[in-house]
């Protein structure tokens, strides 16, 4: 925990000790660095990247383009194989769109139960329109998917498999890496949300293996409104643009329009150039950190956690045990209490968690347990915060008797 001692005194949000933020899978806070990147860019002078011929502009443009280096290479990826989005939500979308609109009925979808709401719906939306199957692989026994049945699930039919590589409802890391051999396998093309990984594990696409993944600044300490996809080359060619506009075009003439045939194609519109420099700041600010270090620093917090949990009456945890392997997130209810009355109860104490479905109804629905309190572990948080918490849960417990 060493490099982490004192660590609040990098976020300005978290100053006052009154605050416990253990809300970092909804959203995390941004660390002083990020917010002097991104001021420092508007203070310097904004610019349209790629349109202008004054400094302001090509400033922007230069900017735009070093920070897509660094966002690429934080992920393993060359900068020709990342595109911006707005988010998460936006990149599997563009990903489902490309892929899920070649498919036709007697072609299959692969998703597991894990999924967030982001990697379901567009999936879903294409499978009414297209007339494909969508199949789930459950929760297995131990609580992450069984690889035995998805090798009989995974078959000739399979096109896709679209996975999360961590659940935001509890934390399990998901077995990409093997799922993904098992669809290359067959010649399915595999898609991954890295929403809540990015910030907690060490991503390497191409060690991986897969031909996509999408990711979103907010939740790595970064701005909102910006987000990333990597693209394989071999993916690329079959994309289509979600939004059509200026910056994509090389030449519109009466009767044809010439594309620009590079990432231009995808980002249609003005670039968020601020929330790319402060993209490229979180990753430069996690990547001095070490996502080792960060890791380790979860599991610690985690591991108290659920000790201290599992010692109280009427507490159930609902995520996997560590040996597993979960990132810093984790799940539980209380018997007789309502998810949200905890978390009011909560908030009361200036305890910030978040409780309810997670938007991950197929994972609540088959756990059976209606909504979850979830605490979502940051760089930020220490043991302290964990006391605080256990503290405002025996108050729960000794106002719900
Ligand atoms: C696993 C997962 N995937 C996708 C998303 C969607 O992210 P965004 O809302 O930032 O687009 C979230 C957000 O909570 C998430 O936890």
């Amino acid at each position: 925990m060493d490099a982490f001692v004192d660590f609040k005194k990098h976020f300005s949000a978290l100053h006052d000790p009154a605050v416990v933020y253990l809300d970092s899978a909804a959203t995390t806070q941004v660390p002083d660095s990020v917010l002097a990147a991104v001021s420092s860019y508007a203070r310097g002078g904004r610019g349209n990247p790629y349109r202008g011929l004054h400094t302001f502009a090509a400033k922007a443009t230069k900017l735009l383009s070093s920070s897509r280096a660094t966002v690429a290479a934080f992920i393993g990826a060359r900068p020709e194989e990342l595109l911006f989005t707005k988010g998460t939500t936006e990149g599997l979308n563009l990903v489902a769109r490309a892929l899920g609109s070649r498919l036709c009925p007697g072609d299959q979808v692969v998703l597991t139960i894990f999924e967030h709401h982001a990697n379901l719906l567009p999936w879903r939306e294409l499978a009414r329109e297209r007339g494909f199957s969508i199949t789930y692989l459950p929760m297995a026994k131990n609580g992450s998917v069984d690889l035995e049945l998805a090798k009989k699930i995974i078959g000739s039919r399979t096109k896709v498999v679209a996975v999360t590589q961590a659940s935001n409802v509890l934390g399990t890391i998901l077995p990409v890496y093997e799922l993904a051999e098992l669809a290359h396998d067959v010649g399915a093309l595999v898609v991954v949300d890295a929403a809540q990984s990015v910030a907690r594990l060490p991503v390497d696409v191409h060690q991986l293996g897969c031909d996509a993944l999408a990711f979103g600044a907010h939740k790595m300490y970064g701005p909102e409104g910006i987000g990333a996809v990597y693209i394989s080359d071999h993916l690329r060619p079959q994309l289509s643009p979600l939004l059509y506009g200026g910056g994509m075009v090389d030449e519109v003439l009466d009767d044809t329009i010439r594309y620009a045939e590079d990432l231009r194609l995808f980002e249609a519109g003005s670039p968020n150039v601020a929330g790319a420099v402060g993209f490229a700041a979180a990753c430069e600010f996690l990547q001095l950190l070490g996502l080792e270090h960060v890791r380790q620093h979860e599991l610690e917090l985690t591991a108290k956690l659920v000790r201290a949990l599992a010692e109280l009456p009427r507490v159930i945890i609902h995520s996997p045990a560590p040996e597993l392997g979960r990132v810093g997130v984790v799940s539980f209810s209380i018997e007789g209490v309502h998810s949200h009355d905890v978390a009011q109860l909560l908030a009361d104490q200036g305890v910030a968690i978040r409780a309810g479905y997670h938007c991950a109804a197929p994972l609540t629905r088959c756990l059976d347990i209606g909504g979850t309190v979830r605490v979502s572990f940051g760089v930020y948080n220490d043991l302290a915060d964990v006391d605080k918490l256990i503290e405002g849960v025996k108050t729960v417990l000794a106002r719900f008797v």
